[in-house]
């Protein structure tokens, strides 16, 4: 297989909100990407194929396809509110399979989003995408990974139950959209020689199963 990460760019953004849409489509309006990656706080990561590449005239088709209806007469509406840009920059000729965000605060990596396209899922993805932003938490010398999840994203838990992951506390009716419990999972100190172990093992067993190399993230 030939998927590779690399750090989120502008041209990215659509392909990276449609693929929002797709994962959390009752959370919207989704995050305004182009201003996420102005935020040094944040670090976005993308997976993509390199053996497809896009169409631009279809990915810019598709992605104003999306727009329409509600979404367009929101945009037209709030032309200068504070989740869409007027302008969407040109689309990449990568075709990204999923993205992933860590907020980065002190000694703590909070994990903002993690999604895999349908068509792609169950093919080791998601957990690349894992690899990859633990990897970026050590490089930015965070100690813990944080993250949310619903109660009932038994799927999202089970991956990060397998990177040991724990369950530090629930918070009652974090989402809005229907007032779901979130569980708050912990991972121990990232740098600790039991950790780093069980990741390497992790490493191992993933690229035996999917030859996925995991080389250092690109800009
Ligand atoms: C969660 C998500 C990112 C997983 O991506 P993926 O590429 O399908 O996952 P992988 O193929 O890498 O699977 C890795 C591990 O995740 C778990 N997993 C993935 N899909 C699963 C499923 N349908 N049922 C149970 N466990 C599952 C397993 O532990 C799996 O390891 P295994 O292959 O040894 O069983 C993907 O399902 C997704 O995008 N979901 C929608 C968005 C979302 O819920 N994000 C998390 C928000 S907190």
């Amino acid at each position: 297989m030939s998927y590779y990460v690399r750090l989120m760019r502008q041209e990215d953004v659509a392909q990276v909100t449609e693929i929002d849409r797709e994962a959390f489509s009752t959370q919207w309006p989704p995050p305004n990407y182009q201003r996420e990656l102005r935020n040094r706080l944040t670090h976005y990561i993308v997976v993509y194929d390199k053996e497809k590449t896009i169409d631009t005239p279809e990915v810019k088709a598709s992605s104003e396809k999306n727009l329409t209806g509600l979404v367009a007469r929101l945009r037209r509406l709030f032309s200068r509110n504070r989740f869409f840009s007027n302008e969407l920059p040109p689309p990449s000729r990568h075709c990204i399979i999923g993205f992933a965000g860590l907020w980065v605060m002190a000694d703590e990596a909070h994990i903002t989003s993690i999604a895999v396209r349908e068509a792609y899922r169950r093919q080791g993805i998601g957990e690349l995408l894992l690899i990859s932003l633990i990897s970026l938490a050590t490089e930015q010398k965070t100690r813990i990974v944080t993250l949310e999840v619903r109660v009932s994203n038994a799927t999202a838990q089970t991956l990060y139950s397998k990177y040991n992951f724990t369950q530090v506390s629930v918070r009652r009716g974090y989402y809005v959209d229907n007032r779901e419990d979130a569980i708050l999972m912990s991972t121990e100190n990232i740098t600790s020689a039991p950790f780093q172990a069980h990741l390497q093992q992790l490493k191992q067993a993933h690229f035996r199963k999917w030859g996925i190399a995991l080389s250092k993230i690109t800009r």
